[in-house]
Parts: structure tokens; sequence; C-alpha cells
């Protein structure tokens, strides 16, 4: 097939003075300088409901950014038969027409579109402008130009033998009815790939995202509509998601849900799908990533600065709020004294603040409800005279969500927070003894329902062969000598397994085989 290949998106810098950085800025200027109004997208139409919500900047909460309208029941009803109505047109095309569609959203995110996306990230979730550009621009580009090649090697599999006089092929069907894409606050990429991996395999979607991340979601819907996506083939809902799932489950053409967010809201949502499955045409593809408490393992052959900045870097960045932070670290006695003294060094020169200062490396917390959750824990650890407080422990709401970068060192191996998904910049630290390598894989193994990403540092190939062997389902993603975080697509597959999700691996060709339904067919001649 004569599809570019892939290659990953550079990531710019932003350095002061450069070509980016003004115009990124003049973005940020831009988007702050009105206050949008933002419509559902549904079919050809953008939908007004007159029922305006506000959002404003996590780490700004004085400032209004936008306002969207949100929908009831009769809107997701409506959703569903924008995209039922495009639904033949769409599967009958040509798949390389539909690639080409997203191959050129792809141009449109990385070029034109950049500043702009990276913008809104930055706004509406907080994030600073070298995550936003790891996110929105590169891995959001990413996602699409190597799902297209994914299509190209399932398109073009090899047919199955055919006997002399028999003809045995494999039709890839998109499934029969619509797909329900749910989209947790954290990731533009996500956000714009749990759509377009379903519709790029010739299904329509309704796409509901999380309300935090409606801003960015505007400009995804912007980009695919200028790229020359169908009306009807993606439907963009802002409606409360009981409200949106009891329409959605109850659906008889309800054929697959794309999900990204809580174990919890996951587990829910399966358990109606359970209830309901009689009502269904076809049985639905459930997917779904889900939480994470992500692990840090260091042995004691490990070079302390390589665990320092593993654990800065992966608890810190975006605040935690990365489903493959680490928040759980397991630190060898004899390395702990250097690794405590580099944590404590990095922390004290990171700056925490708005986004628009460049400088910050901690920007704010999503809602004020996450803010009160990681407070009310940061106050029982230091209330906890089994915890003792490395750095941080600190926070303010007066202009936005900011919680300072916080680090606990715990007695007991199953404390609370080394065993919940707190979503925020809390890293909490078990001190083991050296000769306990083989018990502490253990620990590791059995201390958290979830199994997303870990790491293990260490210079001894023994340790790092045991590490790999015995935690071999404690993480979909698994990292040796480097932080937890930052997978890119095409070069690691991301997901998890255990209470983290189905792991059909988000940017791979295993993700977007659940959006088809092969037909078998066998000609006589
Ligand atoms: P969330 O579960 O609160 O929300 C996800 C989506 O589900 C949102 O669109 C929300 O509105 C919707 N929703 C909530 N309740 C619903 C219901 N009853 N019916 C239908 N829809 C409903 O998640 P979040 O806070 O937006 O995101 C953070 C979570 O996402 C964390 O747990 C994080 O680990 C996880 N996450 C996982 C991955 C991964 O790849 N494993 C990636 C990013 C985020
Ligand atoms: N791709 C993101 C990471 O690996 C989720 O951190």
């Amino acid at each position: 097939f004569n599809v570019p290949k892939p290659q990953n998106e550079p990531v710019l810098n932003y350095a002061p003075g450069s070509a980016e950085r003004a115009s990124l800025e003049a973005a940020l200027k831009e988007a702050r300088a009105v206050v949008a109004d933002i419509p559902m997208y549904i079919g050809a139409q953008e939908v007004r409901t007159g029922k305006t919500l506000e959002l404003r900047p996590p780490h700004d909460h004085q400032h209004l950014l936008a306002t969207f309208h949100e929908g009831d029941a009769s809107h997701v009803t409506a959703a569903i038969d924008a995209a039922l109505a495009a639904k033949a047109d769409w599967e009958n095309l040509a798949w390389e027409q539909r690639a080409a569609i997203f191959l050129k959203a792809a141009d449109l995110i990385s070029g034109p579109y950049r500043a702009k996306i990276n913008a809104a990230t930055m706004l509406g979730q907080s994030k600073n402008a070298y995550q936003a550009e790891i996110d929105a621009a590169c891995e959001f580009a990413d996602f699409l130009r190597f799902n297209v090649e994914y299509m190209t090697e399932i398109y073009g599999q090899q047919p199955p033998v055919s006997p002399k006089g028999i003809w045995n092929r494999v039709e890839q069907r998109p499934l029969e009815g619509f797909v329900f894409a749910l989209t947790p606050f954290n990731f533009t990429a996500i956000a714009g790939n749990l759509p377009a991996s379903a519709a790029m395999m010739g299904n329509v979607v309704v796409w509901k995202p999380a309300y935090p991340q409606i801003f960015a979601a505007n400009v995804i819907m912007q980009i695919f509509i200028e790229a020359g996506l169908p009306a009807g083939v993606i439907n963009l809902i802002y409606v409360d998601g009981p409200v949106a799932g009891d329409v959605i489950f109850n659906h008889p053409d309800f054929a697959g849900i794309h999900f990204t967010g809580s174990t919890a809201v996951f587990q829910h949502i399966w358990q109606i799908i359970g209830t309901n499955i009689h009502k269904y045409k076809t049985y639905p593809r459930i997917v779904g990533e889900t939480g994470g408490k992500d692990f840090v393992l260091a042995h004691a052959s490990a070079n302390p600065e390589v665990v320092s900045t593993a654990l800065v870097r992966g608890a810190f960045e975006y605040q935690g709020q990365k489903c493959s932070a680490a928040s759980r670290a397991y630190i060898p006695a004899s390395l702990w004294p250097a690794v405590k003294e580099n944590v404590q060094r990095d922390l004290a020169s990171i700056k925490v603040g708005p986004v628009e200062d460049f400088s910050n490396f901690v920007n704010a917390v999503i809602t004020e409800a996450s803010f009160d959750k990681l407070a009310k824990y940061i106050d029982a650890a230091k209330a906890d005279d089994n915890v003792e407080l490395i750095a941080g422990g600190g926070y303010d709401k007066s202009k936005g969500w900011f919680v300072e970068p916080t680090v606990l060192r715990v007695n007991d191996p199953h404390y609370v927070t080394m065993c919940e998904e707190l979503f925020g910049p809390v890293l909490t630290v078990y001190v083991y003894e050296d000769d306990k390598f083989e018990e502490i894989l253990d620990v590791v193994d059995t201390t958290s329902i979830y199994a997303l990403t870990g790491s293990i540092i260490s210079q001894d190939r023994y340790a790092v062969a045991q590490a790999t062997q015995r935690l071999r389902n404690a993480a979909g993603n698994f990292y040796i000598n480097d932080k937890p975080t930052g997978a890119v697509v095409g070069q690691q597959p991301f997901g998890g397994a255990r209470g983290s999700g189905t792991n059909d691996k988000a940017g791979s060709m295993i993700n977007l085989l659940r959006w088809v339904s092969p037909r078998t067919i066998k000609e006589t001649f």
C-alpha cells in the first residue's frame, strides 16, 4: 500500500525567542482574550442548548475561559441517530479515503493548529508548554499517523489458503451499530484517539469527553471537520455521564465502548452493559484503559541520580495526573540517603505556578474536588507518626488548585497512599533492607489492584532479570532504568491489565482490531 511511513512528530522546545514560543504565546493570549462559546457537534449541526456551564483554567479559577452548552438525554439520542444516518456512506468509503482524512488531521495538528491545540490544553487542563506539546501536538498526531500504518496491515493481511476451485477470503467489517467514546480529562491525545481509532475502521461514534477537557475537545473537533470528516461520523456531546450512559447502554445498536478513565467508572459501566446484554443486536466490544498505581523499584546497584530523576519526573510531571505517574517507590536502605538528598534538592528548584509562566514545572491539579481529596490525604499523612514528610506537603487554592510536589516516607508498605490511586503530585516511598530484594518483589506485585506501568532501576543484570520475571503481570508497560511515564506511540504500545484495563494497547494494531468484526467468505467456482 502506498501510505506514508509514519515517523514520530518531533518535540519542539519553545525556547525563549523561538518562533514556536512566539506563536504559542500569541495563541494563549488569543484564547484568554475572549470567552469562547462552545457548542456540541451532532450530525452537521453545532448545537447550542442555552444551558451553559463554565470552564475556568485550573490554575486561575477567577478567569472565565469559556462556556459550553450542556445537553440532555434527547441530545444523546440525536447523536446516535446522526451517527447511524452517517453509517452506510462512511463504512462504504474506501479505507484509503478514511485514512486520508486522519492523515490530514495529523498534519493540521502538527502544523497550523499546533499552537491552538497546545494553548487549549495548557489553559483547559493546566499543562505546561512541554507537557502540552508531547500530548496535544506530538502524541495525538502520532496516534493518527501510526494507526493509519496499522490499518494498512489489517486491510492488507494475507488471505487464507484457497484450494483449487475455491476462493476463501476475510472481510474486515466495521461493527454493527455505533461506538461510544468516553474520554478522561488528562490527555488531549487520548481524547482525539478514542473516537478517531474506531472511526478509522469504518465505525460511527458518539463521543463524550470529561468536562474539564471540553476546551481542547472543541479544537479537536474543528480539526476533524477541517480535515474533511463527514458530518455524523463523530458526534461530540456534553452530557452528564450517567445520563448519557442511560441512553447509550439501553440502545439496541450499541456496538462498543472505547473508554479511558477511572477503574470505578469502567467497572460500573461494564456491569450495566452486562445487565443489558440481551438488548443489543451484537455483543459490544468493551475496551477500557483505567487507573494505575505505578511503581519505581530501585535495586541497591542503581545509580542514585537515575533513581531520583525517575522519581521526580515520573511522579511530578503534569502534577502526577498521568495514569502512568510513579506514585509508589521502593528504595534500598543503602541508597536512600543519596536518593532523598537528590529528590529534596530537585524539588527545591522546581517551581509551582500557572502555565503562562513557562518556567513553572508543576501547575494546578484539575478540579477543586481533586484538590480537596489530595489535601485530605496529605493532612492525614502529616498527622500520622508513622509517616515522614520528606518534601512538600503544602497546598493553596487562593488562585488555582495548587498542590506542592509531596514525598512521604512510610513504615508500612501497605499504607493507604501506597495502594490507592490519588491522581496528584504525591509520591510515597518505602525503604527496604538491601538483602530483601526478593521479598520486595512480592510486595510490589501484590500491593495494588492495578497493573499499568512500573520500572526497575538497577545496574545488576540479574536483579533486572528477576524483576522482569517476577513482575510479569504487575505492569502492562515495564521500564528498565527509566521513569514509568512517557510511552511514545509506535515505540512502546501503551496499556495495562488487572484493574488498569483490558490492555488493548492504544495506538496499536491490537486496538484497531477491536473495532472490526471479520466476515469469512468461501466462494466455490
Ligand atoms: P473518570 O472515570 O472520572 O471519567 C472518565 C469519563 O467517564 C468521563 O468522560 C466521565 O464524564 C465519564 N463518566 C463518569 N461516570 C460515568 C457514568 N456513570 N456513565 C457514563 N460515563 C461516565 O476519569 P477522569 O477523572 O476523567 O480521568 C482520570 C482517570 O483516568 C484516572 O483513573 C487515570 O488513571 C485514568 N486514565 C487511564 C489511562 C490509561 O491509559 N490506563 C489514561 C489516562 C487516564
Ligand atoms: N502515554 C502516556 C504515558 O506513557 C500515558 O505517560
